[in-house]
């Protein structure tokens, strides 16, 4: 489709309708990411700007009544430049990207996170900061983290605002409403450009937790509901693991440290780090009320990017969810060669049950099944819970197609299929308004359709997710495809 064609197909717009440069560069992506080659290309092509809110066809179903609110979220999507390009995934700028239902009618808007870096690479029309796997062009003036942050990994709603969240330094404060950059959060004056998770734990109704990264050494932010800091606590660790995500219990922090281990300088972030199948995956566990009370586990070595919350048994066990891999590659390459338009089929991550006893034992339980992006609702985090939702299905190519719900009491996986030509993103679970306990709700996920060429956004009774598709909207264009986001209820 050129480009006249596919703005006369945009729904809504009349003959002398206004058509936004941000429709326009829209439009100019579909032909960047044909260009990698490969049918799933679309999802990894260059974003050229931002995007007016915009109507999304209702291809099936209808939307239930209840269903009210934005689905926010975050991801890559600005990887080339002229004079130098990212190099791996995740060093794409940060691009929030807000699904809105209202009425029985959705729109999505995406705007890019407007950082030092995204400002100091497009001046140089180079991707010249270096970032996770990215060295950089040199001539970056660096003074803080955050004249390297991306903002692109995942977004936490946070009063009326939203945070956008990297890993290595702070969140980036964006205007929930119009998708604006207010600036970068600083927690106290000393605390300013410290690293900062992108997977912070709320307890329902409580604090966030979260941790900030740096080698052999963690802090420990404690935040009020609110977003206020109460504490941040510098704390040892047993060894300097590449850590994405931790767990939590009500009472305990876990955190997860693979054997991928900060040994050795390097020009981007993970290249400095070296993979030790040999040496165990250390499960740290912390006592939220006294950082000093700790028990250490090991495990053989896993990799996994994700966790699920934990909880306590009754007999004090802890047990959390992963999805984990036998080693790095599937990510760490993986990451670099979506951007080059090949893939390297490698053993995908499965969905896995991690048991801590009291006596110091730990064991695994692969479910066998495919997995990544583990979600629950949140409103039974670090509680006991039998749930877990997913994403699913390895096509032999990167990401996935479907979605499933695995019950840890049955063994049961409700999985629906979308077939190869749906790169399935991440699903947010959204309670229904009167909510009577777990997966009482939907599952919104956006795909990215190869076929279509579009954006399209899912919504599923999470309860039955093997039904299909409540209802499905279709954007008349594709974004590249996001990696975390959360519900706002209207
Ligand atoms: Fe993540």
């Amino acid at each position: 489709m050129n480009r006249r064609r596919f703005l006369r197909a945009l729904p809504g717009l009349a003959a002398g309708a206004l058509i936004t440069p941000e429709i326009a560069q829209a439009a100019t992506q579909l032909t960047v990411g044909s260009a990698l080659g490969v049918d799933w290309g679309l999802a990894f092509a260059d974003q050229e700007g931002d995007v007016a809110p915009t109507p999304m066809k209702l291809v099936s179903g209808a939307c239930p009544e209840g269903l009210a609110g934005s689905l926010y979220r975050n991801g890559p999507g600005k990887f080339r430049r002229p004079g130098g390009s990212a190099t791996h995934w995740f060093d794409g700028d940060g691009l929030m990207r807000a699904f809105r239902i209202r009425g029985g009618q959705a729109t999505l808007t995406a705007r890019f996170v407007d950082t030092p870096k995204r400002r100091a690479d497009a001046a140089a029309d180079a991707v010249v900061t270096p970032g996770f796997g990215t060295v950089g062009k040199g001539g970056a003036a660096a003074t803080s983290a955050d004249d390297d942050n991306a903002a692109n990994i995942a977004v936490l709603p946070m009063g009326g605002d939203l945070w956008a969240l990297w890993e290595a330094g702070s969140p980036t404060i964006v205007n929930a409403a119009d998708l604006s950059t207010l600036g970068v959060k600083t927690f106290r004056a000393d605390l300013a450009h410290r690293p900062f998770l992108a997977h912070p734990s709320r307890e329902p109704g409580g604090d966030i937790w979260n941790l900030g990264m740096m080698g052999k050494t963690a802090i420990v932010w404690r935040l009020g509901a609110d977003g206020a800091l109460i504490s941040a606590d510098v704390i040892d660790l047993p060894c300097a693991s590449y850590v994405h995500d931790f767990s939590a219990t009500r009472r305990h922090l876990i955190v997860i440290l693979q054997p991928l281990i900060q040994d050795h300088a390097a020009a981007d972030f993970i290249d400095g780090f070296t993979w030790k199948p040999d040496e165990p995956t250390r499960i740290l566990v912390i006592d939220k009320a006294d950082l000093d009370s700790r028990r250490l586990y090991d495990l053989p070595a896993f990799f996994a990017f994700h966790h699920g919350p934990a909880w306590a048994e009754a007999d004090g066990s802890i047990r959390f969810d992963a999805c984990v891999s036998p080693d790095p590659g599937v990510a760490i390459l993986g990451g670099r060669e979506v951007l080059r338009g090949d893939w390297t089929p490698r053993p995908p991550p499965g969905l896995a049950l991690i048991t801590l006893a009291p006596d110091g034992g730990a064991k695994i339980e692969r479910a066998d099944i495919v997995a990544e992006f583990p979600r629950v609702d949140p409103g039974v985090a670090g509680w006991p819970r039998a749930f877990t939702i997913h994403a699913t299905g390895d096509g032999g190519g990167p990401l996935f197609h479907g979605l499933a719900v695995h019950d840890w009491k049955t063994g049961r996986s409700d999985a629906f299929d979308f077939g190869g030509a749906h790169l399935v993103e991440e699903a947010v679970f959204v309670p229904r308004p009167d909510a009577r306990g777990e997966l009482d709700g939907w599952l919104l996920a956006p795909s990215v359709n190869t076929a279509a060429k579009a954006t399209e956004l899912h919504l599923f009774d999470a309860a039955h997710v093997a039904a299909g598709p409540i209802c499905d909207w279709r954007a008349p264009f594709a974004l590249p495809v996001g990696l975390h986001g959360a519900f706002v209820a209207a």
